[in-house]
């Protein structure tokens, strides 16, 4: 299965789009979801002397203020992110609850966090998304002090975490093979997938599908395409858990084979309705392809 999940591609574009906003929208239940892990984490503090605490992937900082919370006025815990509408909301949080924890944007890989700084770093799945693993943790060990602690909760492989594929695997059972990249946002994923290939080995007969909690919402187009003919869709973005923007090539009879002359750009919403969630096209505009 030619799967590339969302973590292949570029986390801070990632985390800084659709995924931090759904993310962001999500908060509350997530952290109900998560306030086990968070536990840990606080009581793997609690049980050490050091003060000076480092949440690497902090998101909406959850875990960092009840960090901060739990060591108290003579503590110090930082909550570092990537993404700028998490930290936003982190910072937010921590100015309404009035906990005295700070949070960073920036990427935990290559900030130049003051040497030797940290008794514990810890995440709640924030150490997950690195491009280079090794180059991150060798950043965060100079921001630890010699004797620090690491406590980490990270999910395994995704084929030890079964839900996070069963749109994948819903459609490889159905015979297609996966194209490109899984996009996914929150609960909805989205992805290309063919049943045949040309000649040259582009996609013949594919679709686009949707997913909501692994369940199928619907198809981004309404028949079957081929690469290179009229309504081809050649990129489909997923810019939150309940928008879709496709553009589709257009060609006419005039055009060659490489050239389409117009483009389709087609918005879809995700609507919650009795039978399940359903794909619903709601806006089209058509350009010259050469804009
Ligand atoms: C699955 S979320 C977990 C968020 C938070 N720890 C929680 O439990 O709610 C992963 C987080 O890692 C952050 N992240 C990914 N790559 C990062 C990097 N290179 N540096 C800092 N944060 C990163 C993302 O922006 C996102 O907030």
């Amino acid at each position: 299965m030619n799967t590339v999940r969302e973590s292949d591609v570029d986390q801070a574009a990632l985390w800084n789009g659709g995924a931090g906003l759904a993310w962001v929208e999500a908060q509350e239940l997530l952290d109900r979801l998560f306030t086990p892990f968070e536990k840990l984490l606080v009581e793997a503090v609690r049980a050490r002397s050091g003060l000076r605490v480092l949440d690497v992937g902090c998101g909406t900082g959850s875990t960092t203020l009840a960090v901060a919370r739990s060591l108290g006025a003579n503590g110090r815990c930082v909550g570092v992110d990537i993404s700028e509408p998490m930290i936003a909301a982190a910072r937010a949080r921590a100015e309404r609850q009035q906990i005295l924890a700070s949070f960073v944007c920036a990427d935990a890989q290559s900030h130049a966090f003051a040497p030797a700084s940290v008794d514990t770093i810890i995440s709640r799945f924030g150490v997950m998304f690195f491009d280079d693993s090794v180059r991150a943790f060798a950043n965060l060990r100079r921001a630890a002090r010699d004797g620090a602690q690491l406590q980490l909760v990270a999910w395994r492989s995704p084929a030890e975490n079964p839900f996070m594929t069963a749109a994948e695997r819903a459609v490889a059972a159905a015979g297609w093979s996966l194209i490109g990249q899984v996009r996914a946002a929150g609960a909805t994923t989205v992805l290309l997938a063919e049943a045949s290939v040309d000649g040259m080995c582009r996609p013949w007969d594919y679709q686009g599908f949707v997913f909501v909690k692994g369940r199928f919402a619907g198809t981004l187009s309404p028949a079957l395409m081929d690469a290179r003919t009229d309504g081809a869709l050649s990129v489909a973005r997923l810019l939150s858990p309940t928008e879709v923007e496709v553009v589709f090539v257009r060609y006419v009879d005039a055009d060659p084979l490489c050239c389409p002359s117009r483009l389709s750009t087609v918005r879809y919403r995700i609507e919650r309705r009795r039978q399940g969630p359903t794909v619903v096209p709601y806006a089209v505009e058509t350009t010259s392809a050469s804009n």
